[in-house]
């Protein structure tokens, strides 16, 4: 018998993030209309849509939302814990326009609603550096079609990474894809990444990438 013991603070987060009131838990096997999902309520109707697809802690959400208090951030992970500690702050901040998912990105298409995602943000994706994973880069074809029919005609995905391999990877399989590079940056910092007030938010991830002297790459494309 395999018994996994959890820190306590890990377990502790667990149990509270499922009752946070902007926390959302996809249940396998159960599959809502996309439109009765909280971030399609009345009182968001009319506001911009972005997505931050494995936002872990959610800087970068929550960055989104208090830069931009006309538009909604959604932040997806599988890791719950993780987002706990970003709804969180956004309750303690008193930030109503973000809202978090917990869900596995590969489903990301049952939860939105058709072309009505204005910005979808890979921040740090894991670049699965094995070939045998290369299928789950968040950038791989499958993903760029789900983001395709998700996004507004000419919305934008953004990726900022610490990964050389997974930048030039992107780059390849958006051409492949047919989608276009809107702009890129090699900056130490992914200068260039200030749509969305995306430069004041730093993650702890990208602050430990930093730490190491990484470079942090940026770029933006469009898939239709
Ligand atoms: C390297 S971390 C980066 C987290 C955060 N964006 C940051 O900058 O600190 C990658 C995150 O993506 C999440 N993730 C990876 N693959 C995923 C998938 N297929 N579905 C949902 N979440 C995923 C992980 O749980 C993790 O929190």
């Amino acid at each position: 018998m395999l018994i996994i013991i959890m820190p306590k603070n890990k377990l502790l987060k667990y149990e509270r993030v499922k009752r946070l009131p902007n926390v959302t838990f996809s249940v396998l096997g159960e599959s809502p209309l996309p439109g009765s999902y909280p971030w399609h309520d009345e009182r968001y109707q009319g506001m911009q849509k972005i997505l931050e697809l494995g936002c872990g802690k959610g800087e970068y959400s929550l960055a989104f939302a208090a830069a931009n208090p006309r538009k909604l951030c959604v932040g997806v992970d599988c890791k719950s814990h993780r987002m706990c500690v970003g709804a969180e702050l956004a309750i303690a901040q008193g930030l109503e326009n973000v809202h978090f998912l917990r869900a596995r990105i590969e489903r990301i298409g049952e939860f939105f609603l058709k072309h009505a995602i204005h910005e979808i943000w890979l921040t740090f994706p894991d670049p699965h550096p094995k070939h045998r994973a290369i299928k789950s880069r968040l950038s791989a074809a499958f993903f760029l079609d789900a983001y395709a029919n998700l996004l507004i005609p000419g919305g934008t995905v953004y990726l900022k990474t610490d990964s050389d391999l997974l930048y030039d990877y992107t780059r390849e399989s958006v051409r492949r894809w047919g989608g276009r590079e809107v702009a890129k940056s090699d900056g130490a910092h992914g200068t260039g990444c200030s749509a969305s007030g995306a430069c004041e938010a730093v993650s702890a991830y990208e602050q430990a990438a930093r730490s190491r002297g990484a470079a942090i790459q940026f770029m933006a494309f469009k898939l239709n």
